[in-house]
């Protein structure tokens, strides 16, 4: 019988990641990427001391309450933690850390390729050459929205808004952010702040949200939002879905109110809103922003960080309750 910590790993993970857990820990492994239920993993984590979970895993507070008293650490692959309920975390006294930092450039690529592919229409573009319905060429043929030069506003100024922030300006963007504080000069290299989110809006013709889904941001992008926004203003989202109310985004992009959006999460996931599939002014990716073989080896060496600390007695450097 080894003495190493029992670690369930919900999902299946890069090589790499999974050989450094199998030589440190008795790793519980998840080699076909079977999504489990709640009971199956209430059934799979019995003996463990810590769990190596996805944002696809939910940690709620009935979920929290069942997990067995031997469990010590929640180390999550993900920076977004909106899947767990913290405060029952921190009353049963697990601790949970998340993935900061390292998924930062990946998700800022796929939100400047949310922003060029909602305002360039590539969707609609692309769809047209795949089935064969592209028929001509003229001046008036899929014309979109010009992004250089345009003003960006930010939602969460955190560090992923900050490299989304740095890749636009390659456009000549001028950044505008609304953030629960002002950043240091060097970090906001530039941007203009916005204490109040409502001052922000009527100038962003670019809208990008980069907020954590908590109880203060969830729904943010509503109906009363939105109408604050320009007329033809680009919404992108690599959030969480949380953050948006799917019935206000649809309704204004199906009324022209909006250009268009470029969304890559969607509240529940991947059963999204129907409405968007519908509309062609949607540019649509399967939450995709960390998913490269750089960043999501980084994610899991992040978490194996956390749970090395945790189980060396030492505090896991990314810990969030
Ligand atoms: C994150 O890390 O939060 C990504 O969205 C994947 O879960």
């Amino acid at each position: 019988m080894s003495d190493k910590p029992v670690i369930l790993v919900t999902r299946k993970l890069p090589d790499a990641v999974e050989a450094r857990l199998k030589s440190d820990y008795e790793a519980r492994l998840n080699p076909d990427d079977a999504l489990y239920s709640k009971d199956e993993l209430i059934e799979r984590v019995q003996g463990a001391q810590g769990i190596l979970p996805c944002h696809t895993e939910k940690f709620d507070s009935d979920m929290i309450a069942q997990l067995p008293n031997d469990v010590k650490i929640i180390a999550n692959f993900s920076v977004g933690v909106d899947h767990c309920d913290l405060a029952a975390a921190k009353d049963k006294g697990i601790v949970v850390t998340n993935t900061p930092d390292v998924l930062s450039d990946a998700t800022a690529e796929i939100a400047i390729l949310l922003l060029l592919g909602a305002a360039r229409r590539a969707g609609e573009g692309e769809t047209l050459v795949r089935t064969r319905t592209w028929k001509d060429w003229s001046p008036s043929f899929m014309v979109g929205v010009q992004v250089t030069g345009k003003r960006l506003g930010i939602v969460g100024m955190g560090r992923v808004g900050q490299m989304v922030a740095r890749r636009a300006k390659c456009f000549g963007m001028e950044i505008h952010y609304h953030n629960r504080s002002r950043l240091a000069p060097d970090l906001e290299d530039g941007a203009i702040y916005h204490n109040n989110l409502e001052d922000m809006l009527p100038l962003c013709q670019f809208l990008s949200l980069n907020c954590p889904n908590t109880p203060e941001t969830a729904g943010m992008l509503n109906a009363g939002v939105i109408s604050q926004l320009p007329d033809g203003a680009v919404v992108i989202n690599t959030a969480r879905g949380g953050v948006v109310d799917d019935d206000a985004l649809i309704g204004a992009l199906a009324s022209g109110k909006l250009a268009a959006a470029g969304l890559d999460v969607f509240n529940n996931e991947p059963d999204i809103h129907t409405g968007y599939r519908d509309l062609k002014n949607t540019f649509l990716l399967p939450h995709i922003g960390s998913a490269t073989a750089e960043t999501r080896d980084a994610m899991g060496f992040r978490a194996l960080d956390n749970l090395d600390a945790y189980f060396a007695g030492r505090e896991p450097g990314d810990r969030v309750a």
